[in-house]
């Protein structure tokens, strides 16, 4: 098993790419953005869970309208570095969206497989009056499906992140950071 040090979870991180500071800043701007561009609209918010919560709560505080949140669970990842391409989602029936603009919120777009089949699903099925995608980070050089975000906290390169939503096997969501993981705290089968 890797070691996770019990309690200090920060001592698992190799590097720090975003602090908390940085990232609530972003936020701040992202929300505003949000703020201009849905004036006057219904708005549902829409959080991918578990990994888009956490930027959800932060951003939505932020947003001055008046508007609703919905959450969808889907499963995407199984527990390694790499994104599996199936896309399962753990719901008995799909939200009504109708007469609402919904903003599909995720941690991050990787081969962007996840999204897309979501945008999918809701433009299909829910009667939304538009869809768009907000995420906290986009790793565009490792795009496999045509979806490009909407709003982006960060661009980052190909690499394996944890914190502030984002997780290995379940664990790092709630560091208030996005960093890196040392070596010995990935498992041998998925160190790349
Ligand atoms: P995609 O379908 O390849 O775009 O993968 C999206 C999902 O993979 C995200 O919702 C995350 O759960 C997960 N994911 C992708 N990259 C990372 C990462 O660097 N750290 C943690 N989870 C990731
Ligand atoms: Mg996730």
């Amino acid at each position: 098993m890797p070691t996770m040090n019990q309690g200090v979870m920060h001592d698992d991180l190799e590097s720090v790419l975003f602090r908390e500071d940085a990232i609530l800043s972003r936020l701040d701007e992202i929300a505003s953005q949000i703020t201009r561009d849905y004036a006057g609209r219904n708005l549902t918010v829409v959080a991918i869970l578990h990994g888009g919560l956490i930027m959800v709560a932060d951003l939505l505080r932020r947003v001055r309208l008046p508007l609703k949140m919905e959450c969808i669970s889907v499963e995407s990842y199984h527990g390694g570095v790499e994104s599996s391409g199936a896309v399962e989602f753990n719901v008995a029936r799909m939200p009504d969206f109708t007469g609402e603009h919904v903003l599909v919120i995720d941690d991050i777009l990787d081969s962007g497989r996840t999204l897309d089949a979501i945008v999918r699903k809701v433009t299909a099925e829910c009667h939304p009056e538009s869809v768009r995608v907000g995420v906290l980070l986009d790793k565009k050089t490792r795009r496999a499906a045509e979806i490009e975000p909407d709003y982006t906290g960060f661009e980052i390169d190909d690499l394996f992140v944890v914190g502030y939503g984002l997780d290995y096997q379940g664990r790092y969501r709630n560091l208030p950071l996005i960093g890196t993981l040392k070596e010995e705290c990935i498992l041998p089968e998925h160190r790349r």
